[in-house]
């Protein structure tokens, strides 16, 4: 098996790094939801020693994360684990969730259903950071996003991209408090919360 590869990965990490060196700069152990490749995990987790980063996926894209990890061989990825939203989580605890890309891949109510699990997972003054495209007020931010949502909603009608407000009223509701809406390249954004 080749190693997988994600090119927008490699296009879009060092913007989303620069977000984390802020949101998790007091962070130690962050769960990773939907880690893909593990590209993201090996740079973010070379990048930010200080942190533990734990890479979750569905059990299929394992072995592809588990290239990468070994390759990198850094001390702070620990052995990726199966996480399915659906499923059973971790019973570890963290103080910050990464997920890049996820929610618009994910059914609404597989998204609904990870907010709801976070609670078990997290420490009081957790962080949750997440990465990808955003409706704003139901509204696309640029051609581009409208026709990806158009193509994913073709493809599987249970995809589709989300809206900040709705995303934000689940974040809500488990006790966070949005902290970053940023803007970022290529139509997308950084949506970050604290639970004071
Ligand atoms: C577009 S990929 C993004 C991967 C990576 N985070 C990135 O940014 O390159 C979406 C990922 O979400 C994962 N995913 C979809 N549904 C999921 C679910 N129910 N539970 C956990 N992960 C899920 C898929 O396995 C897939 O790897």
């Amino acid at each position: 098996m080749d190693k997988p590869h994600s090119p927008s990965s490699d296009r879009n990490r060092e913007p989303i790094l620069a977000v984390l060196r802020e949101r998790f700069a007091d962070r130690r152990r962050v769960l990773e939801i939907g880690s893909g490749t593990g590209q993201h995990a090996v740079h973010f987790a070379a990048a930010l020693p200080a942190l533990t980063w734990q890479c979750t996926e569905r059990e299929e894209n394992l072995p592809g994360i588990r290239m990468w990890l070994d390759e990198a061989a850094l001390p702070n990825t620990p052995a990726p684990i199966t996480l399915d939203v659906n499923g059973t989580w971790p019973t570890a605890r963290y103080d910050a969730v990464f997920s890049a890309n996820t929610l618009h891949i994910m059914g609404w109510p597989e998204v609904e259903r990870m907010f709801a699990a976070l609670p078990a997972v997290l420490d009081d003054d957790a962080t949750l950071v997440i990465y990808g495209p955003f409706t704003m007020d139901g509204r696309h931010t640029s051609e581009s996003n409208a026709a990806f949502d158009a193509t994913l909603r073709a493809r599987a009608p249970h995809q589709g991209v989300r809206d900040v407000a709705a995303v934000d009223a689940l974040a809500r509701a488990i006790g966070f408090a949005p902290v970053e809406n940023r803007v970022m390249p290529a139509n997308n954004r950084c949506l970050a919360w604290r639970r004071p």
